[in-house]
């Protein structure tokens, strides 16, 4: 019984190998990002990048691990999930007061350590942010909107 299990398990395993999710993956900066309505100071653009893009963006940076199941579906969630609460490629299409809302957000996460997610700094050790990072981030989120 024992075995018949196992054998089960493994075939399900295998099986789900040959399904994934469509890609987050985009070439193009689309004339909604975040850096063609705001003005992005290159230190911050970096950070961004580095620690929030792959999650709120049009644009995922996939590790290799991503190509085994079911770990692609888990961090499918996640992209979509956050995508949905805040996309910096297209964020020109927010209104004023929703991308006001965002960057408010913005600042509030980074305050209380929620961001980036922390199974995500276990993995992508450079996305842990510095003191200095933080408070580079705050800045801009708090003054990025006139
Ligand atoms: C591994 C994916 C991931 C990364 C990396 C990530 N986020 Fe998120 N973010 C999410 C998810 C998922 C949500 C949706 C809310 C939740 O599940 O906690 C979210 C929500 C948010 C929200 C909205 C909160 C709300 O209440 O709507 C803000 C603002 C945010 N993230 C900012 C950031 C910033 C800034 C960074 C980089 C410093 C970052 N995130 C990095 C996945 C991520």
């Amino acid at each position: 019984m024992k075995r018949k299990i196992t054998i089960i398990f493994l075939l399900v395993l295998l099986v789900i190998q040959f399904f994934h999710p469509k890609k987050n993956v985009s070439s193009e900066i689309m004339a909604t990002d975040i850096t063609k309505v705001t003005n992005v100071p290159q230190d911050v653009q970096q950070i961004l990048q580095v620690a929030c893009y792959d999650c709120h963006s049009n644009n995922t940076r996939y590790p290799w691990y991503s190509k085994i199941q079911p770990v692609s579906w888990w961090l499918n969630r996640h992209i979509n999930n956050g995508k949905r609460h805040l996309n910096f490629s297209d964020f020109g299409s927010y209104t004023d007061k929703k991308a006001r809302h965002k960057l408010e957000e913005v600042v509030e996460t980074l305050e209380k350590d929620e961001m980036p997610l922390f199974s995500y700094t276990l993995v992508h050790r450079d996305a842990k942010l510095t003191a200095a990072q933080k408070s580079a981030v705050i800045n801009w989120a708090k003054t990025a909107l006139p």
